[in-house]
Formats: C-alpha cells, sequence, structure tokens
C-alpha cells in the first residue's frame, strides 16, 4: 500500500530562540515525503509531557536532543515501520505503549510528538487533503480570531512588566486578512508611540515588544492608544487579551505583582478591576496551574463575562481537563500539541474541552519553528482562535500566512469573529 510508513529520520534542529528541537522526516511507500518540526516553551507548565534534553553539558548548554533523535531513529521507526498513516490513533498508541511513561518521558514527548505530527501530514497528503481538511472533514467551516502577543513581559522578556502577555484580538474584522491587517496596523502604531515616548522596542520571543513600563495598567493603556492611533474603536472593532502566566508570579502562599504579594482573592479583585476598565476579553492562567480553589473562584467571579482559559493549569491534558469541567474551574483550554504529545490525545482534550461548552484556543509555543500545523488545526477543529505571536517574526508569520492561503483558497470558511466569544 502507498500510504504505509517506509522509513522516518529524526533531525535536531534549532528552534526560533535558537535551541536545539526535533525534526522528523517520514517516508511514504509510494516515496513521498513530509517533514514535522516540534516548538518548545520557556513557560513550561510542571504538569506537561517531557520534553527529553540530553543534559549534556558539552553540548548547546544541555539543551541538545540527540537522545530523542536516536530515540525516533532505531526506536520508533522500526516500530512503525509499513503501518498505514491513515491510522492515527493506532500509531499514537503504539508509541504511547512503548513509551510507557504518563508523561512521555522515556521517548521523549518531543520525539513522540514529531513521529505523530508527520504521521498526520503524511495522511493528508496520501489523501490529497489540505491539512485541516484532512483532520477537521466537511466539518471544519472557521477561519480562527487571532489572538497577538505585542507586548511581552514575564518569562519571555528582560523586563519590569510582570504579565507575560498582552494580546490585540481583531474581532470586528470580515475575515481573517483584514483582522490580521487591523492588528499588524496596531502593531505598527504601538512602536510608533513607544518611540514617542523614548520607550524600547526591541522585541520578545513571541515577537511582542518588550519595554519597560511602569505597570500593567500603563501596558493596557498603549495598547488602547495604540488602537486609537490605527483607526479602530477599543472594545468593538478590536479586543485585549492576556497572558498573565501567574505561575511565574507564585510567591509562597500568593503572588508577586508590582512589588507586592497578592493573595489569590486579592489577585482576582485585581483582575476585576481590570475588566472593568480596559477591554480585555479573555484572561490566560490568571492563577497558578495547581491552584485549583482559586480558579474556581475566579471563574464564579468573571467566567459569565470573559474567556478565562486554563495553559499550565491543563495542559492540554484530558484527565486534568476532565477535573476542570467537573470543578467549573475555567471556560476555555489552550491547546498546545506538544504539552500533551500526540495528536490523537490532543484532538481528544479538543473534543472534552468543546463537549462542555467551553473554548478551544490552539496555541504556538515560544519556541517555534517554521512548522504550521497548527494554523490547519486551528481551522480544522472550529475553534475560532489561535495565538500565535505577533505580527512579527518568521516563525510567528509562517502560521498567518497559512491562514491567509486558506482563506484565500477555500470560500467555504467564514472569519469567526465576535462568534468566536459567545458561548
Ligand atoms: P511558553 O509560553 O510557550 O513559553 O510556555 C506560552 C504561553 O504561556 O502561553
Ligand atoms: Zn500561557
Amino acid at each position: 500500500m502507498d500510504d504505509t510508513i517506509r522509513d522516518m529520520h529524526a533531525m535536531e534542529i534549532l528552534d526560533s530562540r535558537g535551541n536545539p528541537t526535533v525534526a522528523v522526516r517520514l517516508e511514504l511507500a509510494d516515496g513521498s515525503s513530509v517533514v514535522s518540526r516540534v516548538p518548545a516553551g520557556a513557560s513550561t507548565g510542571a504538569h506537561e509531557a517531557v520534553e527529553l534534553r540530553d543534559r549534556d553539558m558539552s553540548r548547546y548548554r544541555g539543551l541538545g536532543v540527540s537522545q530523542a533523535i536516536h530515540n525516533v531513529n532505531t526506536i520508533i521507526g522500526p516500530a512503525l515501520k509499513d503501518l498505514p498513516v491513515t491510522e492515527q490513533l493506532a500509531v499514537d498508541q503504539r508509541m504511547i505503549e512503548i513509551d510507557g511513561d504518563p508523561q512521555k518521558a522515556r521517548l521523549g514527548a518531543n520525539a513522540i510528538l514529531a513521529v505523530s505530527l508527520a504521521v498526520m501530514a503524511a495522511a493528508a497528503k496520501c489523501r490529497r487533503q489540505p491539512l485541516y481538511r484532512y483532520i477537521g472533514g466537511l466539518n471544519a467551516a472557521l477561519l480562527p480570531v487571532p489572538l497577538l502577543n505585542v507586548l511581552n513581559g514575564g518569562a519571555h522578556a528582560d523586563n519590569n512588566v510582570d504579565i507575560q502577555e498582552f494580546m490585540l484580538v481583531p474581532v470586528g474584522a470580515a475575515t481573517f486578512r483584514e483582522g490580521l491587517q487591523m492588528a499588524q496596523e496596531t502593531y505598527q502604531a504601538l512602536k510608533a508611540l513607544l518611540q514617542s515616548q523614548s520607550l524600547r522596542t526591541a522585541v520578545g520571543d513571541e515577537g511582542g515588544f518588550a519595554p519597560d513600563l511602569q505597570s500593567n495598567r500603563h501596558a493596557l493603556d498603549l495598547l488602547v492608544e495604540a488602537m486609537e492611533r490605527a483607526h479602530l474603536k477599543p472594545g468593538q472593532d478590536m479586543v485585549l487579551a492576556l497572558d498573565v502566566a501567574a505561575n511565574e508570579l507564585k510567591q509562597g502562599d500568593g503572588y508577586r505583582l508590582e512589588g507586592d504579594v497578592l493573595t489569590g482573592m486579592q489577585l482576582i479583585d485585581y483582575y476585576q478591576h481590570l475588566v472593568r476598565d480596559y477591554p480585555v476579553i479573555s484572561i490566560e492562567d490568571g492563577l497558578a496551574e495547581d491552584d485549583w480553589d482559586h480558579w474556581q473562584l475566579l471563574n464564579d467571579r468573571l467566567g459569565d463575562r470573559i474567556q478565562l482559559v486554563g495553559d499550565d493549569l491543563f495542559v492540554t491534558n484530558p484527565a486534568r481537563i476532565a477535573r476542570g469541567i467537573d470543578e467549573a474551574s475555567a471556560n476555555a483550554v489552550l491547546i498546545k500539541p506538544n504539552q500533551i504529545g500526540t495528536v490523537s490525545e490532543t484532538l481528544e482534550a479538543i473534543r472534552l474541552t468543546q463537549s462542555a461548552g467551553w473554548n478551544a484556543v490552539v496555541s504556538h509555543r515560544s519556541g517555534e519553528t517554521e512548522d504550521t500545523t497548527i494554523a490547519d488545526l486551528a481551522v480544522a477543529i472550529n475553534g475560532g482562535q489561535i495565538k500565535t505571536g505577533a505580527p512579527a517574526r518568521g516563525e510567528r508569520i509562517a502560521k498567518y500566512n497559512r491562514l491567509l492561503a486558506i482563506e484565500q483558497a477555500d470560500s467555504s470558511l467564514s472569519y469567526a469573529g465576535w462568534e468566536a466569544f459567545r458561548r
């Protein structure tokens, strides 16, 4: 059969931070081939699947992935030889069994995901379908609203802003293309605004600016002003989303914010005030990854007004998402395939999320490559949202350009717009 795996080769490549990551070239029996590349996080959650790193300090400061490469070439490859790529679940299951560790620590989630993504891409190629159509079938109907991280703090930047990401959300656009343009013009307006105030315009890992600012509110004021300078109506044409990455703020039982240590309740009050004063439609990781009690209180307080997204809380893990649904901890899940390590488990996490009426927000990592799989995934699942960085830096732009190409080629798809945030 043409759709069976003939061979696969893993290779150590570099991600957008210049750190090593895993690429896999998979060859089918018919001679055709595909390449996949996996991303890597910086503010990674404790409950994520394990990214296997060599820890050999004589290479790449210990960040080499030669062991993961070796695992693909000598263990996974031979075990999957001659299996059909259309059997995604069986392939993924096989790798999960061989690994045997709940966090995929033996073969490495980076090794496993690279193969899983390559298998999916190869199957789409065999079927002669665009990747989003192969994954989503006839049901794929929506182009996502992009959440563009244009101002950085936290672990992604060397400045004094605590909130990791401030994102532009062009909900009022009629098409994806128009939404991207609105965001790009706001990003450029923000740059000019920063320059006019002698603030730094160097960018962080995801392409957002990373100036030293007086406070988080200062950042929000600048974003609202940038929208106005780009001739947009804040709250109507464009809204804002935050990723607090609150794990990184944790201090003892509390959270360190702008020089003070706040209790979980005080932090919730703080968010309530931000949401009152600014057009913030979504807050991700407002609380730490194991602070389930405060997550529930936050959702109780704000969950009927804004989107509350669990990233480090859920780590794309169906078991943790099930607990969140049970306890009404949030109303959305950030979906990062490399947090769980296979395509099948990622799709299971998405099904579970959506079956609870929650939003599934497909996301990049801060360390990315030119791989654009997540753009197709966002379209395939009708998630209505994608988080993939600023309108700058090649590895971020690759995803946006893929979405532009999908929109251009397929008139059956429509832009999610406000609908993405109406549950
Ligand atoms: P990471 O950050 O990829 O460094 O984990 C992205 C995020 O927190 O959403
Ligand atoms: Zn996050």
